[in-house]
């Protein structure tokens, strides 16, 4: 345990405070609260109050029991959110997304999109996405400063995923650094103040992008639905209100990219760690699959948690939660309850990362799973190949996080191509 961690309160009336110190080392908080308090309750940088849940078991049961619900919308309907809980999204088009529904929306919204993303959809994407990789990789001399360091995760993790998704949706390349700074200030706020004013920007934006989309259809995904909302039969099925296609435009650029990054640079810092682990990616490229579900579960990009509320009382691990209360469960805390795998704190290859929850599980799990892994398997892979002879340029105390309870990303990653 971290002398910085935060200690628990000592009665569960009083939330646990998730603050910096969590950020920088979340695991030996959860290792804590997965012996003492499995289902504690605990208070978010934002002022969001919520129960955490840390065991596997718990955390897996979870996330496929139809009595925790996602639709917040209904929960403001039905109660109101308490004061001081804050709000999830500010902006109700940038929330009308599958990833905020619950059945049947649900299972409209992710009908439409299905399709794009099966694995062998996402498999004929590979060679540009090899390409797009290559391209990055010969460029990453050139920003190198006078030390030789180079910020692997400004110049390679960043620029991969976001010119993946963007490409695949038709967003133009001119708006990528807006679309990427009002995605980051919306998930990893530096400055909370700030959110609503880029929630208004970024739906006022997509919401220009699907119009022109579906004025002036091109060979991309975002077009596809739009067409496709045009062109249903009428019955209802298949159209997305004008507020769903800003969503899933908003949940696809954002999923699709925030996530990744975080694979790429969390999955290459541990791999620069482990120079065994490295060679063995490096040399043997059949490895790379089982290599990346591994680094998912030892240390995922949703590591904090996914939220969902009761629509009843639900008793989780001994403890009864009423309806209505916000519940936060962590992924990243189940992939490393020792109840579940040996030694979690290994990156084992035997182990292949069988069973994690990194993308999730049950009716939410992640629908870009494919293209994730497409993307973390020739991104870790390429760069090894490319530059044997790489360093971490940082000392463990020098390397900082970004400030999110639910994400799991670094800020930068100064390496030495060697
Ligand atoms: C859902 C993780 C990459 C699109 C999810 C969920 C997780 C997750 C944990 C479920 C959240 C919940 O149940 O509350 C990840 C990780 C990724 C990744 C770790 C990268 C390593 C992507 C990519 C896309 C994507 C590349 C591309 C479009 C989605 C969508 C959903 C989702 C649309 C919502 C699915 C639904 O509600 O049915 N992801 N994701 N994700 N992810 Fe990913």
């Amino acid at each position: 345990m971290s002398s910085a961690a935060p200690t628990l309160p000592a009665s569960s009336s009083e939330p646990l405070r998730l603050g910096d110190a969590f950020v920088q080392d979340p695991h030996s908080v959860y290792a804590r609260l997965r012996d003492e308090a499995p289902v504690q309750r605990v208070a978010l940088p934002s002022g969001l109050e919520a129960w955490l849940v840390t065991r596997y078991d718990d955390v897996r049961a979870g996330l496929a029991d139809p009595r925790l619900a996602k639709d917040f919308r209904r929960l403001r309907a039905a109660a109101g959110i308490r004061p001081g809980t804050g709000r999830p999204l500010a902006q109700d088009s940038l929330s009308s997304h599958m990833l905020s529904a619950d059945p049947p929306d649900h299972r409209r919204l992710r009908t439409l999109v299905n399709q794009a993303f099966t694995p062998r959809t996402v498999e004929r994407l590979r060679p540009r996405v090899e390409q797009i990789a290559a391209g990055l990789l010969d460029a990453l001399p050139g920003h190198a400063d006078e030390d030789g360091v180079v910020d692997l995760l400004e110049h390679y993790a960043l620029p991969l995923p976001i010119t993946v998704i963007c490409e695949l949706l038709g967003v133009p390349e001119a708006d990528r650094d807006d679309v990427r700074r009002w995605s980051d200030d919306l998930l990893s706020p530096e400055d909370v103040e700030a959110v609503p004013q880029s929630a208004g920007e970024f739906a006022a934006y997509l919401g220009a992008l699907v119009a022109t989309k579906r004025s002036d259809p091109g060979d991309d995904l975002l077009s596809g639905l739009a067409t496709a909302t045009l062109g249903g039969s009428g019955d209802g099925d298949d159209r997305l209100s004008e507020d769903e296609q800003v969503g899933m435009a908003f949940l696809l650029v954002v999923a699709g990219h925030e996530t990744t990054v975080n694979l790429v640079g969390t999955g290459a810092l541990a791999l620069l760690r482990r120079p065994e682990l490295a060679e063995r990616v490096r040399a043997d490229e059949a490895s790379r699959g089982a290599v990346v579900e591994e680094l998912l579960r030892h240390d995922g990009p949703v590591n904090g948690a996914t939220l969902r509320f009761t629509t009843e009382e639900v008793e989780i691990a001994g403890v009864r939660l009423p309806a209505g209360e916000i519940v936060l469960l962590s992924l990243g805390s189940a992939d490393c309850d020792p109840r579940r795998f040996a030694d979690p704190a290994k990156v084992d290859l035997e182990r292949g990362g069988a069973g994690h929850l990194a993308f999730g599980h049950g009716i939410h799990f992640c629908l870009g799973a494919p293209l994730a892994r497409l993307e973390g398997v020739v991104a870790l892979g390429r760069l090894l190949e490319r530059y044997p002879g790489i360093t971490l340029a940082a000392g463990p105390d020098d390397l900082r996080w970004r400030r999110s309870v639910l994400l799991r990303g670094l800020r930068e990653l100064p390496v030495r191509l060697g």
